[in-house]
């Protein structure tokens, strides 16, 4: 998943002079120009064994027969095509999480589409729009903790970028055992369930047919590998090295420091900030961060996250300097003065160019709400599909202010558009632009979009666990 940015460019420039020859330049013109910007790719969804490199192989859900699913990488304005076939025992679908594609290829089922049924299949088509990291997954039950999901990347057509290396970082949540995150496992009562929790505890619990309860993870994996196989990323002394961390994990929320190294935050949820320098960073389910660092201080380091706990079970991501011989790579230390970025930090270096500044069309209040003495999670007390309707217009500035009246965070999503983070310390001009952001537990949080997507989208918490438990309704356009 790396690649050298000196070869690309080395690469890009080799072809941009051919290009100057004109009998070259036609033939490259007359070669097929009709396809020429489509990407295709074949996806099968099935059960297969996998092994994370620890412990006994066991059964997953697949594309393409491994964890996590392959790496679509296009440049902007390439249209990707993708032929789902469809192996698995159930329905399956495809959802490309942050990108604002036509509704009828958003791939939610009942919502957008309907679930393409196991031995059929399904074409996905659809334009990359701009640059950033992304991903996709299942927007079936719990098949994304069954490893329904992979990386989607779309570089920039034209500027290469001010780095000589880069890594692509999944962080995965695994129950390593048959099916995943549907296995057979102890489950985590969320935090107000007193005594039902405390019962419920130490079994799989479903409630007559209701939705399960977060499960213990037994391994943190990243690209599908659990520590200790993880292989270290490397890096040479000078290099600039770009990171884009993705995290498609269930119901884990990664606080990330790398040992020996400040992290400059580039990009969230694919949309460029100005450059925030910090030493820990908070990742949500759903959520992307593209961070640089640069490699001046030679050693064997490693980038971990704190909730992970101790031992076997914890994200280790070695990073090794070539030539560093040391066999433990040294691990970050969570005290002391770190700089922990928050949302309110950062700034677009997309200038909001609405002509509707400050003005609000439409505005709706979302409470949040769950885990006391119910296994149901809520927006308005309702529990999907019995849920609200968010009408929104064609053109309307929308904003929801979300109140988390429960003890567990929840990263919201929208899809099919890109929200702003109503930041009263700084200009809406450089309020920045995102697709899932964490409510924390008894806060607030406003975003504003403009409805500029026609359709009827989803809108939910990105923890699988509370999606299925019903913390999800639609925003539909009148
Ligand atoms: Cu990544 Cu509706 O989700
Ligand atoms: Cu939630």
């Amino acid at each position: 998943m790396a690649i050298t940015r000196r070869q690309f460019l080395k690469t890009a420039l080799g072809a941009g002079m051919a290009l100057q020859v004109p009998g070259v330049l036609f033939h490259a013109f007359s070669a097929g120009a009709a396809t020429a910007n489509v990407r295709e790719f074949r996806f099968t969804a099935s059960k297969a064994k996998v092994n994370l490199g620890r412990g006994p192989d066991f059964v997953a859900w697949t594309y393409n027969g491994q964890v996590p699913g392959p790496e679509i990488r296009v440049k902007e304005g390439e249209t990707i095509r993708v032929y789902l076939k469809n192996f698995l025992p159930e329905e399956t679908t495809i959802h490309w999480h942050g990108l604002p594609i036509i509704n009828g290829m958003d791939g939610v089922p009942g919502v957008t589409q309907a679930g393409v049924q196991s031995g059929e299949s399904f074409i996905y088509e659809f334009e990359a729009g701009s640059a950033g990291s992304f991903l996709y997954h299942s927007h079936v039950g719990y098949q994304l903790d069954q490893g329904l999901y992979g990386p989607l990347i779309i570089e920039p057509a034209h500027d290469p970028g001010n780095y000589d290396r880069e890594y692509t970082l999944l962080l995965e949540d695994w129950v390593m055992k048959d099916g995943g995150g549907v296995a057979p496992t102890r489950r985590r009562s969320p935090m107000g369930m007193g005594m039902m929790g405390a019962m419920m505890r130490g079994r799989r619990f479903r409630n007559n047919g209701g939705p399960l309860l977060e499960p213990v993870y037994d391994g943190y994996a990243v690209n599908g590998r659990v520590s200790p196989a993880i292989e270290p990323l490397t890096v040479t002394k000078g290099e600039r090295v770009k990171l884009r961390l993705i995290n498609p994990s269930s119901s884990t929320i990664y606080t990330l420091r790398l040992a020996g190294h400040s992290l400059t935050i580039t990009h969230t949820d694919a949309n460029p900030v100005e450059p925030f320098k910090t030493d820990v960073l908070r990742i949500g389910m759903g959520e992307r961060y593209d961070v640089e660092f640069k490699a001046d201080n030679p050693g064997f380091w490693l980038l971990s996250a704190m909730e992970t706990g101790g031992g076997e079970g914890q994200l280790r991501i070695p990073i090794r300097y070539k030539g560093v011989q040391s066999s433990e790579p040294v691990p970050p230390v969570f005290e002391g003065p770190l700089r922990f970025v928050t949302y309110g930090d950062l700034q677009t270096k997309l200038p909001d160019e609405g002509p509707s500044q400050g003005r609000i069309d439409r505005g709706f209040r979302q409470v949040l709400r769950g885990g006391m003495h119910s296994p149901y999670w809520t927006i308005n007390g309702r529990v999907y599909p019995n849920a609200e309707r968010l009408v929104v217009k064609k053109g309307d500035r929308v904003r929801i202010s979300y109140w988390n009246r429960s003890m567990m965070p929840h990263p919201m999503h929208l899809h099919g558009h890109f929200f702003r983070l109503v930041n009263p310390s700084i200009a809406p001009d450089m309020w920045i632009l995102k697709d899932t952001v964490i409510v924390d537990p008894m806060q607030g949080m406003e975003i504003e979009f403009v409805a500029d997507n026609v359709g009827k989208w989803f809108h939910h918490c990105h923890n699988l666990y509370h999606m299925v438990a019903g913390m999800a309704n639609t925003v539909v356009y009148a």
